[in-house]
């Protein structure tokens, strides 16, 4: 039996009549690769400017070079998220472009990363408060929305035999998070979730050799593992104005399977 071999993206839609307005910034952390390169890419599709924030400096222009091919505008930010100095300067370099709208806290620990449980849970769950506190003092009055990057893991799945202990636990905090963040803010900004499932992005891709890999896929209702653009599409639309009345909500994005 051989492990996935169908395809590792799917379409990418134009986001841009959600109601995002000319010159509205977006920064989306860890936009180097994966689902916050789907991001990026799919905000700036959407007439956004977009803050590429990645610890990966040369991931991070390839970014921005693949936006600005496509006419798009954008700004390399390298930064480790985890460190909250390099977030105070991030943001300082960002600001430079003018204030910054719309958050996707994405970037995180691989989810078999090995070390100490509190360290790691802290990486993963830490850095984004980190990111969104520091935003909302700069930005104040003109952040409109944020949404952070879970899992099903931790919040609909145990994962018990996949992944490091940290990872759902940390999944499970961003979900907490959300809530409380989009209750305390009273939507200035709103603040939502995505739960994506096994999402083809190059964390995973070393994974889809294995044949189990194909039986996950069958396993899922709509026939597939997710595609970072399927992401893409959820995180953009959570951003966005359309989304205005939805606030606290964690999206599983997940093709059924937790429902299956
Ligand atoms: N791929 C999946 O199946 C899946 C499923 C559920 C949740 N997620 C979550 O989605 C997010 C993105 O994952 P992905 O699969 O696209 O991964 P990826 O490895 O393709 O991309 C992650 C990016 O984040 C950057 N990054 C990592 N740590 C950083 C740090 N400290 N500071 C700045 N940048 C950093 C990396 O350099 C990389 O460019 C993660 O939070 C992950 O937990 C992924």
């Amino acid at each position: 039996m051989t492990g996935y071999t169908g395809p590792k993206h799917g379409p990418l839609y134009d986001m841009g009549a959600l109601g995002f307005a000319p010159g509205e910034m977006v920064c989306v952390t860890g936009a180097a690769s994966g689902i916050g390169k789907a991001t990026a890419i799919g905000a700036a599709k959407a007439g956004l400017t977009v803050a590429v924030w990645d610890i990966d400096g040369p991931g991070a222009v390839a970014t921005v070079d693949e936006i600005a091919a496509a006419g798009g505008k954008a700004i390399a930010v390298i930064v480790d998220v985890f460190d909250r100095q390099q977030v105070e300067r991030a943001w300082r370099e960002t600001l430079s472009l003018g204030p910054c709208h719309y958050l996707v806290n994405n970037a995180g620990p691989r989810s078999v990363s090995q070390g100490p449980f509190a360290d790691r849970l802290l990486e993963a769950v830490g850095s984004m408060e980190t990111v969104a506190k520091s935003w909302l003092s700069h930005c104040v009055g003109v952040a409109a929305s944020l949404v952070n990057i879970s899992s099903i893991a931790g919040n609909l799945q145990g994962s018990g035999k996949t992944v490091s202990a940290f990872y759902p636990a940390a999944k499970a905090a961003i979900a907490g998070l959300t809530r409380h963040m989009a209750t305390r803010l009273g939507g200035m900004p709103r603040v939502n979730a995505v739960a994506p499932g096994i999402t083809i992005t190059p964390r995973i891709e070393p994974m889809l050799a294995s044949p189990a890999m194909q039986d996950l896929a069958a396993r899922v209702p709509v026939g597939r593992l997710g595609y970072p653009e399927d992401m893409a599409h959820a995180v953009l639309f959570l951003l966005s104005p359309a989304a205005a009345y939805i606030n606290g909500v964690v999206l599983p994005v997940d093709g059924g399977v937790t429902l299956a």
